[in-house]
């Protein structure tokens, strides 16, 4: 077994860098058979990167330790024998990775290739065309006279895997191409292989893994392989139920220009014209303008990466002219007139130190994986949720294991595999324990539920503080600097028990507490004061009363108007509320029937907390009550977030996916299956102006109510 040495040597003697040298290339061919021919890697890419980088550097200081089976020639792993070997035409090589992920990366490209082309100062930028790196696997596509005839894995470059049945159940890619009526459009040539990305957007992928958890069957690391396990699929019914999409972004074999084939000057061209073609480009290619257009290019998709509906790992710059391109030709692995530029790594690998039972303020028990601190999509992670006990048990993390954790955007960090291999003897699957570990009630979990909670309520300190906190925060009363580190010390020093309590605090007792000082105290209770004027709906929401969330708290202030209609509501009138189904109502009724929640409630009106009970009779006008809108891609100015409340709060229903019930999707950049959809149920598609438009209640037809129209190949 092979075992990965994280270890960096200092520059090593000639003995020691032959050894290493050898180790390292026995461990990177053993990742790239795991990676490439078993889609299932044991370390991240980034780890991955590393060791090549190191053995890249050895071979480059030792040039005699080079050997002709060295990874650093190779460009990806062996062909499985299941599929029938495909020898490509034109080798499908890799392009140089830049790791340094600021500005610099850019720059020191873009001073190589003007030296490369012997520019001086003097001489104008050089024109790039700048794309996404998409995260997915690299597919050649080859049409014979327009028809899709064979479709090819990239394999080792030289010859990759046969997958054209499966690559056909990928909507995105055309069956049969032909050429358009405009004159400007050169004619598809007789023979034509497009290369590009076969990936799988993050919402699919997220379905996926529903439906495989649903199924009991195995789930997967990420999307990318995701998208490799379903072309390599034996059985391409299998492979048409996993949701592929493709982006095109170069040629391999096409007829030459002297036999009527088509004659490119510029990369940019090329796109164009494959765009024109029916293969998908994606929307955010750009032509740039010396470095510094590069720089912007990375630092603007770098804002936008995640938001974008697919996994980037960088964005790849290429040299725009043609005969520049055939000028600096290639270096053994890749050509000198690209680079992929990347962005921080999303998954690292680190240990687990321990497995925490928190207790949230519902009473739920979760574990939580307390984790060596890891530099991973751009913060320090040391803590990663565990959700609940199947989860846990379905992920199998244990106290010791290495682990490979991913954090992207503002998702929280997840661990998205175990390294078995890497697991200490002896280690112990978690448990999830049957006494609450902070009050030891008793902890339950109810048939049918997903979670276990403790049974101790107010009795758990654990839930009085998490109670306080989330009645504290912005979105409910907001008691600005009341956080988690000050509930504790009020609450485990005895000093306030219930919520009321809070407001019942004087400055003694909190300039009493550690690390606060009389002017902390003072802001405080200023604070609390401030707190006091607030709003139904806040009021409401922050109680805390389970599945009453934001929206529901907004909903029962407008129906009712007033908080004692609502704690004075039947479960039948409860219903009445527009979205509350019987297990809200259910919820709101049980919380009500609690004495010391009325109670609760009385005290805090008594210590003076007011909202304006009247916004009843202020209700806004409702223009699209009744309409369900889907939302899809990026818009340029609104974000995700904002469009669903714009739209919410006029009345209309936001739904995550396309029925042929939506009465208008709006479609923002790099939109995929949903827009796909939409025009395949003839859904009324919207743009960001549209939407505004629409919102301002102008302008926009009612969508008829169409027959499926289904005109695809
Ligand atoms: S161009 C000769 N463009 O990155 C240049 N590759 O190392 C050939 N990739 O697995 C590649 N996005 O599949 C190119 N916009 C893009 C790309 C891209 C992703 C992948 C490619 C290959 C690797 C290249």
């Amino acid at each position: 077994m092979v075992t990965v040495d994280l270890f960096e040597a200092a520059e090593p003697g000639p003995d020691a860098a032959a050894a290493r040298a050898a180790a390292l290339r026995a461990q990177l061919h053993h990742h790239a058979h795991r990676y490439y021919t078993l889609d299932d890697p044991e370390i991240p890419d980034a780890e991955y990167d590393r060791l090549f980088q190191e053995l890249q550097a050895l071979e480059a200081s030792h040039p005699e330790l080079q050997t002709a089976d060295s990874p650093t020639r190779r460009v990806g792993g062996r062909v499985l024998d299941a599929f029938a070997s495909v020898r490509h035409a034109v080798p499908m090589l890799s392009i140089r990775t830049e790791t340094d992920t600021g500005a610099s990366g850019a720059q020191a490209f873009d001073a190589r290739v003007r030296k490369e082309l012997g520019l001086g100062d003097a001489d104008p930028p050089v024109g790039y065309v700048a794309e996404l790196k998409f995260d997915g696997l690299a597919m050649n596509l080859r049409y014979e006279q327009g028809v899709l005839v064979q479709a090819a894995t990239r394999g080792d470059g030289e010859v990759g895997e046969d997958v054209t049945q499966n690559v056909r159940t990928i909507g995105q890619i055309p069956l049969r191409i032909e050429t358009p009526g405009d004159a400007t459009v050169p004619p598809v040539p007789p023979v034509l292989e497009v290369r590009g990305e076969v990936y799988m957007r993050r919402d699919d992928f997220e379905a996926l893994n529903a439906r495989q958890r649903e199924k009991g069957e195995k789930t997967f690391v990420n999307p990318r392989n995701a998208a490799a396990g379903a072309v390599r699929q034996l059985d391409p019914a299998i492979a048409a139920q996993r949701p592929l999409s493709f982006y095109a972004y170069g040629l391999g074999e096409v007829t030459p220009p002297e036999l009527g084939g088509p004659a490119f000057d510029t990369h940019f061209q090329l796109l164009q014209t494959l765009k024109s073609w029916g293969f998908p480009v994606v929307s955010s290619v750009e032509r740039a303008q010396g470095a510094t257009g590069l720089v912007a290019y990375h630092e603007r998709i770098g804002a936008l990466r995640d938001s974008l509906p697919f996994d980037i790992d960088g964005v790849v710059y290429k040299v725009d002219s043609l005969a520049l391109q055939r000028q600096m030709g290639f270096v053994t692995r890749e050509p000198r007139w690209a680079i992929a530029h990347k962005y921080p790594a999303q998954e690292q690998l680190t240990t687990v130190l321990d497995i925490d039972v928190q207790v949230g303020r519902t009473g739920k028990l979760t574990p939580v994986a307390k984790l060596a601190p890891v530099f991973v999509g751009g913060v320090t992670v040391t803590n990663a949720t565990l959700h609940n006990a199947d989860e846990a048990r379905r992920k199998d993390v244990r106290v010791g294991d290495t682990v490979i954790v991913r954090r992207a955007g503002d998702v929280i960090p997840e661990v998205v595999g175990v390294l078995a291999n890497k697991r200490p003897a002896g280690a112990q699957m978690f448990t999830m324990p049957d006494r609450c570990p902070v009050c030891g009630s008793a902890a339950v979990r109810e048939p049918g539920e997903a979670d276990t909670r403790c049974t101790g309520g107010l009795f758990c300190s654990a839930q009085r503080k998490q109670a306080m906190l989330h009645f504290a925060q912005r979105r409910a009363v907001e008691v600005e600097g009341l956080g988690d580190k000050l509930v504790d010390q009020l609450v485990d020093t005895g000093v306030i028990n219930t919520l009321p309590d809070l407001y019942r605090l004087g400055l003694t007792a909190l300039a009493s507490l550690d690390r606060m000082a009389e002017k902390s105290g003072q802001n405080i209770l200023q604070a609390l004061e401030k707190s006091k004027q607030t709003t139904l709906p806040r009021f409401l929401f922050g109680l805390g009363i389970r599945h009453v969330g934001e929206a529901t708290a907004k909903a029962l202030a407008r129906h009712f108007g007033g908080l004692d209609a609502v704690m004075a509501a039947t479960q039948e009138q409860l219903l009445e509320v527009p979205d509350i189904g019987p297990i809200v109502a259910q919820s709101i009724r049980t919380f009500f029937d609690q004495p010391h929640n009325r109670e609760v409630v009385e005290q805090l009106r008594a210590c003076g907390m007011t909202w304006d009970e009247g916004e009843r009779t202020a209700q806004a006008p409702k223009p699209l009550a009744g309409k369900t809108v889907v939302l899809t891609g990026t818009l340029p100015i609104l974000t995700r977030d904002q469009a669903k409340d714009r739209l919410e709060a006029a009345g209309a229903k936001v739904a995550g996916s396309v029925s042929r019930k939506t009465h208008y999707v709006v479609a923002g950049a790099d939109a995929g299956s949903k827009l796909d959809k939409a025009r395949e149920f003839g859904v009324k598609v919207l743009d960001e102006a549209g939407l505004l438009a629409l919102l301002d209640g102008a302008g926009v037809d009612d969508p008829p109510n169409p027959e499926k129209t289904d005109d695809r190949a």
